[in-house]
């Protein structure tokens, strides 16, 4: 399947965050984030939290690997794949239960899995400016629908 693009670019953590909570209600269910330590997969991963309307403080999953959220009957993952080495970690985590339909999933760390996981995935890869230390790109790939719901690209 050809997937498109889309490019987007926020000036504040509080932009990233508010990112996030528009991705939740898009109705995105898999996010996959990709992007050096500090690019702000936590804060977009926080924002997406508050969006499927998660009360409770989110915190990095770095240890844990899978946090895990429950709203109602729905149950919001969210996961670090950085120290994921091998394919049956995943298996052990039981990661292919984590994709249903009362489910949404975001993995920080994502491309270190890459192949395991599912290819409705949204995958966005978050890079930090050179000179200025709050500004964000965000460069999105999904497929044709996925993306058009994002509307025009917009960059700083
Ligand atoms: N535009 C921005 N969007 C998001 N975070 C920003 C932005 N500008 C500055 N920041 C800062 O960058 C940091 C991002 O941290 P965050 O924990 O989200 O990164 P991360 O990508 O999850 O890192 P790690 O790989 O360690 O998990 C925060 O300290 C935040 O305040
Ligand atoms: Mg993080």
């Amino acid at each position: 399947m050809k997937l498109k693009k889309y490019a987007f670019c926020t000036k504040s953590e509080k932009e990233t965050f508010h990112f996030g909570v528009q991705l939740a209600k898009n109705q995105y269910k898999t996010i996959c984030l990709v992007g050096d330590l500090g690019s702000g997969k936590t804060v977009l991963s926080k924002g997406y939290a508050s969006g499927v309307g998660i009360l409770e403080q989110v915190t990095s999953p770095t240890f844990t690997i899978i946090n895990q959220y429950e709203k109602n009957e729905f149950t919001f993952y969210h996961m670090d794949a950085y120290r994921i080495t091998n394919e049956e970690m995943l298996y052990d985590l039981g990661f292919e239960e984590l994709f249903d339909k009362n489910t949404c999933v975001v993995i920080e760390w994502a491309d270190n899995i890459k192949n395991a996981i599912p290819s409705d995935a949204l995958w966005i890869t978050i890079t930090k400016d050179i000179e200025d230390k709050t500004i964000r790109y965000f460069i999105i790939k999904g497929n044709e629908k996925q993306i058009e719901k994002l509307g025009e690209s917009r960059l700083c």
